[in-house]
């Protein structure tokens, strides 16, 4: 292990080209695994990981169970629904009854900003060694989306070895509904730190201006950006003006929970403005492959057909990633806390 130093994994803007090169070059080792024989690895036996889920998710907790379960972790999973939370207990409390239980990870993710930030501060103040990984808080951040997706970039620019290198120079539209994504933010800190160049589409309700501006500065607390030299963002509003330059295409989920106010006029405006489909996809000039994190609202911000077209569409590669980038995170955190107590 070289330079990893992470405890916590909450938010992507903190890491460095190695981090980034780090996560992906065990990532790929560990996605080799299975058609080298080996179902399982030790490294985690006799750890226990808690997947602490506030807000519903299908991929993000699944895959890390599997993730743990791969490297021979003990699971426990909470799901809000069912919790003593409906008898007032607080989040905080609802954590530390895991921690309680010897959690060496929870994997938390919350509606509310900052969550998983909040509870590892609390309990690094309380001298608890279990560690952080954001799962997803509110609209912020949302890392081991952020990574797998840049993998599955990687791997589809050069397969032979998907290092972040691979994105240099690259450009990648990302459209829809940036403001209520944090998959968006995530691969905003991640694409950026790789060299790729950021294209955001959408319409002003749902991408403001400055957005572009996004990875100008360290978020607050943060005191330096470890990226000397970062891809640039740029805004457009018309698919027309990005896809013609776009390497990769990755659209976002019209996140309705998260709007505050009703942001669209009609759906099926939607669909004609930013729908990704093989049509609007012969603004290309090129074939690029379209990722999306999931859930998808099928005819809305993507098509039915251009889903299940598996010559373009990295959606299923997407979820696949997601077991051993996670693998990866939970190994590298593990091996953290061994140097520490020098195992
Ligand atoms: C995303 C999320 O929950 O932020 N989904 C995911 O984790 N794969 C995106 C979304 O909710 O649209």
């Amino acid at each position: 292990m070289t330079g990893w130093s992470h405890h916590h994994v909450i938010d992507l803007s903190s890491f460095s080209l190695e981090d980034y090169r780090e996560v992906l070059s065990l990532a790929h080792r560990f996605k080799s695994l299975p058609s080298s024989g080996t179902r399982k690895l030790p490294a985690l036996q006799g750890r226990l990981v808690t997947t602490l889920f506030f807000e519903a998710s299908t991929r993000t907790r699944s895959s890390f169970e599997l993730a743990a379960r791969s490297l021979s972790a003990d699971v426990v999973n909470f799901t809000a629904s069912g919790s003593s939370l409906r008898k007032g207990e607080s989040v905080l409390d609802t954590a530390l009854t895991y921690v309680a239980m010897g959690a060496d990870v929870l994997v938390v993710r919350h509606s509310s900003t900052n969550v998983a930030a909040q509870l590892a501060s609390e309990l690094e103040k309380s001298g608890e060694t279990t560690a952080i990984l954001n799962g997803g808080d509110g609209l912020h951040s949302h890392p081991s989306q952020g990574l797998l997706d840049l993998y599955t970039l990687a791997n589809y620019f050069n397969p032979l070895n998907p290092e972040p290198e691979a994105l240099l120079g690259k450009k990648i539209a990302i459209i829809g509904d940036i403001l209520h994504s944090r998959v968006a933010r995530s691969n905003l800190w991640a694409l950026t730190a790789c060299g790729a160049d950021v294209l955001l589409c959408g319409p002003p309700s749902l991408l403001p201006k400055e957005f572009e501006n996004f990875v100008d500065a360290p978020p607050p607390g943060q005191e330096l950006d470890p990226i000397k030299k970062r891809g640039r963002i740029h805004i457009e509003r018309k698919l027309s003006e990005v896809l013609p330059y776009a390497d990769a295409v990755m659209t976002l989920r019209l996140q309705k929970e998260r709007m505050k106010e009703n942001l669209l006029s009609t759906l099926d405006r939607y669909h004609n403005d930013y729908g990704i489909t093989h049509q609007s996809l012969k603004l290309c000039q090129k074939s690029v492959p379209v990722l999306h994190p999931g859930p998808v609202n099928r005819g809305v911000e993507m098509s039915g057909e251009l889903l299940a077209d598996r010559s373009i569409c990295l959606v299923e590669e997407q979820v696949k990633n997601g077991i051993p980038i996670r693998m990866a995170l939970l190994y590298l955190i593990a091996a953290v806390e061994a140097k520490k107590a020098n195992i």
